[in-house]
């Protein structure tokens, strides 16, 4: 049996778009000007860039395409006023205090290709944070000291991910599964992360050995600690995991392009002395 439609829901809508188109009209967020301490130039880019800002500008123009309100000390992304920023391509937001992004935040933001949440006090990241931009191609999230848990699922829907970097966080493990399933992702960034040796990292240490090329820097995570950590975590090892060993191996050898030494300086994934993992 199918369900009548609500009875309300067309008056409701009628009430809600009112609501909004109220709220359009009188929103200070909505203008052709540019925000105080901005500077907005006919491409619709917006520069506030170190104005000493402690909250989000207002007065932006609705069809700004980059905004930069990097170097200041703006601890909240209002998903209101963000969310009017439909046709937003760039957003740096590096070097602030935001401590939390909600699910909401980005919840409009389509087209957005490039986001910086680099320099900020984050503390993990939700599943749904990431969720609604679908065109992102560039994500750097660094040097967030107390980030310490990104969700397993974050990147799911970032089908055009294309570069990840979130070195110099706190991070201790991350699961790859979602990472791996991404078609265009060709380079991570780990670096200056406390990567843990133990069982919930195995994974990692072995893509990154797969897919070398794909990481910024050299991660000394080796093949054989990687494959110690294997042989720890699966206490018996069955046939299959002998089939693994020669199907990595081989690929490793026969597929996977040199790494770049010179970019090498940074141990990345520090797995210690083998006898601690
Ligand atoms: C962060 O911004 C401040 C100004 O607000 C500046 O002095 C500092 O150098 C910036 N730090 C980085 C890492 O860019
Ligand atoms: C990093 O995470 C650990 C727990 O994994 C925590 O004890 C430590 O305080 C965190 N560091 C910072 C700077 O928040
Ligand atoms: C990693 O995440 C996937 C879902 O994305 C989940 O099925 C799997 O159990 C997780 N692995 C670990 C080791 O937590």
């Amino acid at each position: 049996m199918r369900l009548a439609p609500q009875p309300s829901a067309q008056p409701l809508r009628l009430v809600v778009l009112l609501l909004l188109a109220a709220a359009v009209s009188t929103s200070p967020v909505l203008s052709t000007g540019c925000p105080d301490r901005c500077v907005c130039d006919d491409q619709l880019v917006v520069q506030c860039a170190g104005q000493h800002l402690t909250t989000f500008p207002v007065n932006l123009p609705l069809a700004t395409r980059q905004l930069i309100i990097s170097n200041n000390r703006i601890v909240e992304l209002p998903p209101l006023a963000l969310n009017y920023l439909s046709d937003l391509v760039y957003l740096d937001c590096s070097n602030n205090s935001l401590t939390e992004i909600s699910e909401s935040t980005f919840g409009n933001l389509r087209k957005l290709a490039y986001l910086d949440l680099s320099f900020n006090t984050l503390i993990r990241i939700e599943d749904r944070t990431f969720g609604p931009l679908a065109s992102l191609v560039m994500l750097r999230m660094t040097d967030n000291p107390g980030l310490s848990e990104i969700h397993q699922d974050a990147f799911v829907e970032n089908a055009a991910l294309q570069v990840l970097d979130v070195s110099r966080n706190n991070l201790t493990a991350v699961n790859i599964t979602s990472l791996i399933a991404l078609p265009t992702l060709r380079s991570v960034g780990l670096s200056g992360n406390p990567w843990s040796c133990e069982c919930d990292n195995e994974d990692l240490c072995l893509w990154v050995h797969l897919e070398g090329f794909k990481f910024q820097g050299f991660i000394s995570c080796s093949y054989i600690v990687g494959l110690q950590l294997r042989t720890l975590c699966h206490q018996t090892l069955g046939s299959w995991d002998y089939l693994f060993f020669v199907v990595i191996g081989f690929v490793i050898f026969a597929a996977v392009p040199p790494v770049n030494f010179q970019d090498c300086h940074e141990v990345q994934l520090d797995c210690g002395p083998t006898e601690s993992v």
